[in-house]
């Protein structure tokens, strides 16, 4: 995948193929600590991820190179902020991109995403959203892609390309409820080869949080207190079996105003901790609120 974005001569983070331990520890020694290294493939939620702070450190990577090599080093990019460019492409060669979202990690794994990304530059947006059609026309994609970016001012395009996710992806959940047509919609659309649908955002701002696997094993039981604390929230569950950090939904909440950011992202939270702590955690918890979307 980075040789492809090279190709394309779109930004990459510093990156190299490594072997084994000594070559990472040279990749490391050229670029700067800390490095990134992943698994190319199978990774998810930062399962295939690891930061590496010094050549000390480099060494008790040897069990993922028994286990799989070659391996991915990167450069750790300091960014302000994580963005994901979302397209669809049919095997036409129509394309579409929905508006930059801005996409939330906790421990590696996405949270909440805010579309659009608030107060990011036209250009960067549109650079941002021009990568993404490039690398769907380019990789002849057919269905929905997303690519994830740092967000770096003034380095690369502003931007540095994180990682490619060639299917309907977590940071494009909000399009359910925020934006004209779904990923989901358009993915069917692609795949199908029919014309695709329009991408503008329905509202100034979309909030989207998941929430994981916690202490409530029956989700249901929190819906009642969950759909009566925010009436404008839309709960998507996926039907999974709860295991603790598994993402098994989602909540979408759309803001009148980018001006109500903060208070949308407040009440996601909310219904989404309401429905992963379950009844008795959420009874202890304030669950309404006197501001509306
Ligand atoms: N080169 C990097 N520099 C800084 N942070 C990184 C880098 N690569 C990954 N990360 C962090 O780790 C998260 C997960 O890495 P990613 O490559 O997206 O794997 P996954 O397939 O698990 O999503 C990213 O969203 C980002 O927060
Ligand atoms: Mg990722």
């Amino acid at each position: 995948m980075r040789a492809a974005i090279d190709r394309l001569e779109l930004p990459n983070p510093a990156w190299a193929s490594v072997d084994n331990v000594a070559d990472l520890v040279s990749f490391g020694d050229a670029t700067g600590w800390p490095v990134v290294l992943k698994t190319p493939r199978g990774g998810y939620d930062g399962k295939g991820v690891r930061v590496i702070n010094s050549a000390e450190e480099a060494a008790g990577t040897e069990d993922w190179f028994q286990a799989m090599s070659p391996l991915l080093a990167e450069a750790k990019v300091e960014f302000t902020r994580e963005l994901s460019a979302l397209v669809a492409r049919t095997p036409d060669g129509e394309a579409r991109a929905w508006p930059v979202v801005h996409t939330i990690q906790v421990n590696g794994v996405c949270d909440e995403v805010i579309a659009p990304a608030l107060d990011i530059p036209v250009e960067v947006a549109a650079a941002a959203e021009d990568a993404a059609l490039r690398i769907a026309g380019e990789l002849g994609v057919t269905g929905v892609l997303a690519v994830e970016m740092f967000e770096t001012p003034g380095v690369g395009a502003g931007f540095l390309i994180n990682e490619l996710a060639m299917r309907p992806h977590n940071t494009g959940h909000w399009t359910q409820d925020g934006a004209v047509t779904s990923q989901f919609e358009q993915h069917l659309r692609a795949i199908l080869n029919l014309p695709l649908g329009a991408t503008d955002a329905l509202a100034p701002v979309t909030v989207m949080k998941n929430f994981l696997g916690g202490g409530n094993q029956d989700l249901y039981s929190a819906f009642p207190l969950a759909l009566a604390s925010e009436p404008a929230a839309k709960v998507h569950c996926y039907g999974k079996s709860v295991r603790p950090g598994r993402k098994i939904g989602h909540v979408n909440l759309i803001g009148a105003s980018t001006a109500d950011v903060d208070s949308v992202r407040r009440r996601a939270t909310m219904v989404a901790n309401i429905i992963r702590d379950g009844r008795a955690a959420a009874d202890e918890a304030p669950h309404t609120f006197e501001e509306t979307a």
